[in-house]
């Protein structure tokens, strides 16, 4: 089993991560959320940071963020007060657990107190794949989370993932920024993980279709070839 990252990395990476959005992972949200529509699921949302675009998309009615680490949940948290527009929560659970566990859920914004999934309309998960213990379990997961017809935007690093090139980039923007310092090393230090679940994206589409998913689209066209992008449906 994939025990290399546990919660607590994620717990230090916390701060410097919602406090950084290279261009690059800034055209990647917004992209993402130009396919958001309806109640949205973010599975392994960590801070949320890409929660804003998609609560301005006038086709989403609600944002829900899952994850599993304290730090990037009170970040997270903190993140939706900032942008009270539509109703959005966040969820401190391991996504294969939602559906056996009690978990922990706060409200940031909007008119309804219930705990019930509304069932989700649109999924998402990015940068969070290649980190899982049993990405089968989670993927089934998220499967059984979604509406019948529901989207899944899949994003994750292939082994082309050139993170020096990519921070050498970001470099040119943020080389004054107190935390780029800390987000550099933090995420080489994710990438060069051994027990990273950098896969190709054939064997990714195989395992997607395996759970129940149809694949619309596929590309590599973020972070310089170095992500997969894979638009599936239910
Ligand atoms: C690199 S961060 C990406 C965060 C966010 N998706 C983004 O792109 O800004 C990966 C996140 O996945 C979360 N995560 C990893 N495995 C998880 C699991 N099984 N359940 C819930 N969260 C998980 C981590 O806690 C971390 O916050």
């Amino acid at each position: 089993m994939n025990t290399a990252y546990k919660k607590e990395i994620w717990d230090q990476y916390a701060q410097p991560f919602i406090s950084v959005m290279p261009s690059q992972m800034l055209e990647l949200n917004t992209a993402v959320a130009t396919l958001a529509t309806g109640n949205v699921c973010d599975f392994g949302c960590g801070a949320g940071k890409i929660a804003p675009f998609i609560l301005d998309n006038p086709n989403v009615t609600s944002y829900t963020g899952i994850d599993y680490s304290l730090e990037m949940v009170k970040q997270a948290r903190w993140h939706l007060q900032q942008f009270p527009q539509k109703k959005s929560e966040i969820i401190h659970a391991k996504i294969e657990c939602i559906d056996t566990e009690a978990y922990d859920i706060e409200i940031i914004s909007g008119i309804t107190n219930s705990i019930e999934s509304p069932g989700y309309d649109f999924g998402l998960s990015i940068n969070s794949y290649y980190t899982w213990d049993n990405s089968n379990a989670v993927l089934e997961t998220i499967y059984n989370a979604l509406n019948p017809n529901a989207s899944f935007v899949l994003v994750t690093p292939n082994k082309q993932l050139d993170m020096v090139s990519l921070l050498e980039k970001a470099k040119r923007e943020l080389v004054a920024h107190p935390y780029f310092k800390t987000f550099k090393e933090q995420n080489m230090a994710l990438v060069g993980n051994e027990k990273a679940l950098f896969v190709d994206m054939d064997k990714l589409v195989e395992q997607v279709r395996k759970i129940g998913f149809k694949v619309t689209q596929v590309h590599q066209v973020f972070y310089d070839g170095g992500l997969n992008f894979l638009h599936l449906k239910k």
